[in-house]
């Protein structure tokens, strides 16, 4: 059986002392301990001061009634009473030093998977065929593989899916454009954004081009042969720039997750039937529609959710709601998760109501995972736009490039091990960059802050791990078995940084918020950085203490692979 984590472990002690003291059980356990601040201290117990309030006692009384029913066996000194109620806890020396030495045996640190495992259909990424992806697209990517990737190593079962934007009105004119201009597309379409405006300035300066892209809309959803094979060659040359990208990035992405708009379209006439069946709907303006309780505009109307157009047409949402049936009912997913920009979130607000009230949600857990956007240096939105677009390739080129500048002030490494070493560094700060702030917040694209050697990056934290790496090498050994020996400050507050690895991860899983994770990391590279000034490892005083250290060294380099890997970022043993 896998061992509690720390807080836990402490919190169930505090919940068995509550429990006999007052008569209350509170729950979750592991939220009624906290990491300390104070010097000396390891984690403390804050309840006193609320429950004082709750029961009309001095805190500090409640405090010392929670203590005399606290029984924390070998786990911890006699706690102290501190301030106005706080309960000091102090684990011993002993029992931290076991804790450590069974964490070294174990491949997955600590980290317990998931005693209910769930089916987890995630949408992520979802570009727009022959559209270029931007900035929101690459977000998407870097924060859905990372989940992905967390949610896995949880022990869930993980459905990914890419909802390509491959369907719908714009095809008509980009049909009829590759029909008149194959050239184009013959030796590649270079620029997909080019191409689409191309496309789009004939359409709305030749009538006779737009007559014909609309008949051709009405060929593509009736099935015609010759425009459905011009129409895959479209997603072909899309789905070819795509995954470029996703080689660059090393996302877990392949085209078996491909499960663009036009997947759903031979359900979605059932689907609507269904809810029309199930008394939800309502024609408004011709349209048929939805109107879930509880979401109105400013003037108080009742805001739709359009199933199907006044021209017989399906769009966006009639597709995700054919999208969640099909991950529910087809593939049994217990989760629906969808990594998408905040803006879209009234739409899936919306769209889980109608879901819900149709009943396809019951035991289902569908959440829009949302983020902010990636803003320039100039504060606003980075974005394409005509004549200064963004190309993602080209900015994942230039990452690498840019690393690699960083990377070759080293000159030990060879021309092929520079080359790995400045994309493994330039790729993980663009990745790092979008995981390691509060994913709903916006932030500021820079590359000098995000390939700065300090601070929270990832830079520091593959340096952090490359220079433990290259003391275990000069010693040539990893202390592995060594009795771990807790006797310095430093090495305490590393060690206790290091048992914090799997509430890091769980805290990551649980919010879908990889940053939980990233300043986790940044915390030990932090601790191990003031161990290592602290304790000398190589010359330590005797061998004992020296094969304890390199034993606490060696588990934060897996430490910091394993936590970078579950954000999609590799750590060079060089750097
Ligand atoms: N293609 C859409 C866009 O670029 C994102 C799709 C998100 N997923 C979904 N099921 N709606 O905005």
């Amino acid at each position: 059986m896998q061992q509690l984590e720390v807080n836990e472990e402490l919190g169930r002690r505090v919940v068995n002392a509550l429990h006999s003291a007052f008569g209350i059980d509170p729950e979750p356990a592991d939220a009624l301990v906290v990491v300390s601040t104070r010097d000396g201290v390891d984690y403390q117990c804050n309840l006193a001061m609320s429950l004082g309030k709750r029961l009309g006692r001095p805190p500090r009384e409640v405090a010392a009634q929670i203590v005399a029913h606290l029984d924390l066996g070998d786990i911890a000194e006699p706690p102290e009473i501190a301030g106005p109620g706080f309960v000091n806890l102090v684990l011993r020396r002993s029992w931290l030093e076991r804790r450590v030495a069974a964490l070294a045996g174990d491949d997955r640190l600590g980290v317990a998977p998931a005693e209910k495992p769930r089916r987890i259909a995630l949408d992520y990424s979802s570009p727009n065929v022959a559209k270029e992806m931007h900035v929101g697209h690459l977000r998407s990517t870097v924060l859905g593989d990372a989940i992905a990737r967390l949610l896995r190593f949880a022990g869930h079962e993980v459905l990914p899916h890419n909802h390509l934007g491959d369907w719908g009105t714009p095809f008509g004119m980009l049909i009829e454009h590759l029909i008149d201009e194959p050239p184009a597309v013959r030796g590649g379409i270079s620029d997909l954004n080019a191409f689409y405006q191309a496309a789009r300035r004939k359409f709305d300066s030749d009538e006779a081009f737009a007559t014909r892209s609309r008949e051709r809309v009405v060929k593509l959803q009736g099935g015609d042969t010759e425009t459905l094979a011009v129409w895959q060659e479209l997603i072909d040359e899309s789905t070819r720039h795509f995954n470029e990208v996703y080689r660059q990035l090393g996302t877990t992405l392949t085209n078996a997750d491909l499960y663009g708009e036009s997947f759903y379209n031979p359900n979605l006439a059932k689907v609507v039937d269904e809810l029309e069946a199930s008394g939800l709907t309502e024609i408004s303006d011709g349209a048929v529609c939805v109107f879930p309780e509880g979401f109105r505009n400013r003037d108080d109307d009742r805001l739709p959710l359009i199933v199907r157009k006044r021209d017989g047409g399906y769009g966006y949402a009639a597709t995700d709601l054919a999208t969640a049936k099909y991950w529910t009912a087809e593939r049994g997913a217990t989760d629906l998760l969808y990594v998408v920009g905040t803006p879209q979130a009234q739409h899936f607000a919306m769209l889980f109501a109608v879901c819900r009230a149709a009943g396809w949600l019951d035991g289902v857990h569908a959440e829009h995972i949302g983020f902010g956007s990636v803003l320039g240096a100039d504060g606003k939105v980075m974005r394409t736009r005509a004549g200064e677009t963004i190309k993602l390739a080209d900015l994942l080129d230039e990452a690498v490039s840019q690393a690699a500048e960083v990377v070759s002030e080293r000159s030990e490494l060879s021309a092929a091990e520079q080359r790995a070493v400045a994309h493994a560094v330039g790729i993980g700060a663009v990745k790092y960059a979008d995981l390691s702030g509060d994913r709903e917040r916006d932030y500021v694209f820079a590359w000098d802050r995000m390939l700065a050697k300090d601070g929270n990056t990832s830079v520091y934290l593959q340096y952090a791990h490359a220079r433990i790496e290259s003391i275990l090498a000069k010693a040539g050994d990893r202390g592995d078995g060594a009795p771990v020996i807790l006797a310095e400050a430093a090495e305490r507050a590393l060690a206790l940084t290091l048992l914090r690895f799997g509430e890091a991860v769980r805290a990551a899983v649980s919010a879908y918020a990889p940053h939980k994770l990233c300043t986790y990391l940044y915390d030990t590279a932090v601790a191990f950085s003031r161990f290592y000034e602290q304790c000398p490892v190589l010359t330590a005083e005797t061998p004992e203490l020296r094969d304890s250290r390199l034993q606490l060294s060696a588990l934060t380099s897996r430490t910091l692979v394993l936590g970078l890997g579950l954000l999609g970022i590799e750590a060079p043993r060089r750097l």
